[in-house]
């Protein structure tokens, strides 16, 4: 006999007979078991037949304890299903005491629930945030392997400083409380494990860009590290970032990739993921409905997907960008209060907020930004004070997307790298690459909780990932 899970049986014509296993979610009126085993939102009902029932068994069926029930699928007699389980045989697997189990069938609030991340994906909030996060982590695959890329992994562990930003976490062997010591007292870094400082990545970039300039079209996807002290809602110490590169691409093919990348991952979800969306979509229906007017959202979490596949992103220049912040009335009652900015800034998040969400109201490409504010392998424009860098903008979340044409040209990295005091030694080989065939490429970075938060419309990244690393948090 096949076994069938939940979602599947409650699709299934009435059959003689089944087995299942799950967790209790609520059992009512000792009767009424409302089971769960995670294939989808829905519980299936099971009836049982208490009076024929052992008193001791009936006492454990307690929410969140582990069952295995043998019945009969019949039509339901009741309403909100169409099939239930008659309970012929139930054992219990795994008791759950009542007085203690954190995930009581109530609202709980996410800080709770964030402190029993272990236990959060019992609720279906966060099972079907959890779905969806699988779901859209197979389109990412499905999307690249559809289009001709290869999958590449890139190194956890590595010499360089791919953003030259300097937050990365240092890999060390070394005895903290007693390193050793050169001849002249310092620590000695040569006896490390690798013979040298090593950190955990901050992007595969610059190994994925290797790769494109052999194998042509390349994707990552896997945990990215940053080591800065941002307590914000959208960032995380571990994300997990998605880097395509690609090789005689341009800026304008990277941004052509990007969008069509995005909306092509998203409708995956809207066609696949129905049950788990629209039951966020709901979510927040509800939670605006105790709001004032003013603060709900203006479309549901289903509008705003499918206003997303369905219109072009707008591309705009930096120095569009700021000209439209700089002739923009600052709104001193909300958040949209320092809009007016000079050129070679970098850009806020309340401005990056106020055009997404107050200009053009859709996603935006800004590219072409200044050279000074950006990464030092990005391709300089003609007019030497700009890059050809782009960030996509999304409504709610900020930048989503981070990428840029790469600078081909030997001397002018080179150059650049001086200037900023990146070593030419440890990046022999990234330099190799613009001496041996190089040309034009380009490649973005999206991280994918921020996908994901837009995706299930949750406003904390802590949220969207099993277990968040923040600074000071670390638990699970
Ligand atoms: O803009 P970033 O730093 O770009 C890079 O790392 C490039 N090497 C990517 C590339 O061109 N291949 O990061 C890319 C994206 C950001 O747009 C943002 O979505 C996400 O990664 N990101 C973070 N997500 C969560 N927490 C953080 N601390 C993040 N930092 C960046
Ligand atoms: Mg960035």
């Amino acid at each position: 006999m096949k076994t069938l899970n939940i979602s599947q049986l409650l699709k299934s014509q009435p059959l003689e007979h089944v087995e299942i296993k799950g967790w209790v979610r609520t059992f009512r009126a000792n009767r009424f078991i409302a089971l769960n085993d995670g294939s989808s939102l829905h519980n299936i009902q099971c009836v049982v037949d208490f009076e024929n029932t052992d008193e001791s068994i009936l006492k454990r069926i307690t929410t969140g304890a582990a069952v295995s029930i043998t019945g009969e699928l019949i039509e339901s007699q009741g309403k909100g299903q169409n099939v239930e389980i008659n309970v012929k045989k139930l054992e219990i697997l795994g008791d759950s005491d009542p007085e203690t189990y954190p995930i009581q069938p109530k609202k709980h609030s996410f800080e709770f629930l964030r402190e029993n991340a272990h236990l959060r994906t019992r609720t279906n909030t966060f099972s079907a945030v959890m779905r969806l996060r699988s779901s859209l982590s197979f389109a990412v695959h499905k999307y690249f392997n559809d289009n001709g890329f290869n999958y590449m992994h890139t190194p956890i562990i590595t010499g360089s400083d791919a953003e030259g930003a300097g937050e990365m976490f240092r890999v060390s062997t070394l005895d903290q409380k007693n390193p050793p010591l050169t001849e002249s007292g310092e620590v000695d870094h040569s006896k490390n494990f690798f013979g040298k400082d090593t950190n955990l990545t901050v992007s595969g970039q610059l190994e994925a860009e290797t790769y494109a300039m052999s194998l042509g079209k390349v994707y990552t996807f896997g945990p990215t590290f940053r080591a800065e002290n941002s307590n914000t809602s959208r960032h995380l110490s571990e994300f997990w970032m998605i880097e395509p590169e690609v090789a005689f691409m341009d800026l304008a093919g990277n941004m052509d990739l990007a969008e069509d990348f995005m909306k092509s991952v998203i409708n995956y979800v809207l066609e696949h993921n129905k049950d788990d969306i629209e039951f966020l979509n709901n979510r927040l229906l509800d939670e605006d409905k105790t709001k004032p007017q003013a603060e709900r959202n203006e479309l549901s979490l289903i509008e705003k997907l499918n206003f997303v596949v369905e219109n072009n992103f707008k591309r705009v220049s930096y120095t569009e960008a700021i000209d439209i912040l700089r002739n923009s009335k600052p709104n001193k009652k909300k958040k949209f209060n320092y809009l007016i900015e000079e050129w070679g800034a970098d850009l806020q998040s309340e401005h990056e907020r106020f055009l997404v969400e107050k200009h053009f109201k859709c996603p935006v490409i800004l590219f072409d930004y200044p050279a000074n504010i950006k990464a030092f392998y990005m391709r300089l424009n003609e007019d030497g004070k700009t890059v050809r860098a782009m960030d996509i903008l999304f409504p709610g979340i900020g930048e989503i997307v981070g990428g840029s044409q790469r600078e081909e040209r030997l001397d002018v990295l080179k150059e650049k790298m001086a200037v900023l005091d990146i070593s030419e030694e440890e990046l022999w080989w990234y330099l190799d690459l613009r001496k041996y065939g190089t040309a034009v490429h380009s490649g973005f970075g999206l991280g994918f909780e921020r996908l994901v938060m837009f995706v299930t419309g949750m406003t904390n990244i802590r949220d969207v990932i099993p277990y968040p690393r923040t600074p000071q948090n670390a638990e699970f």
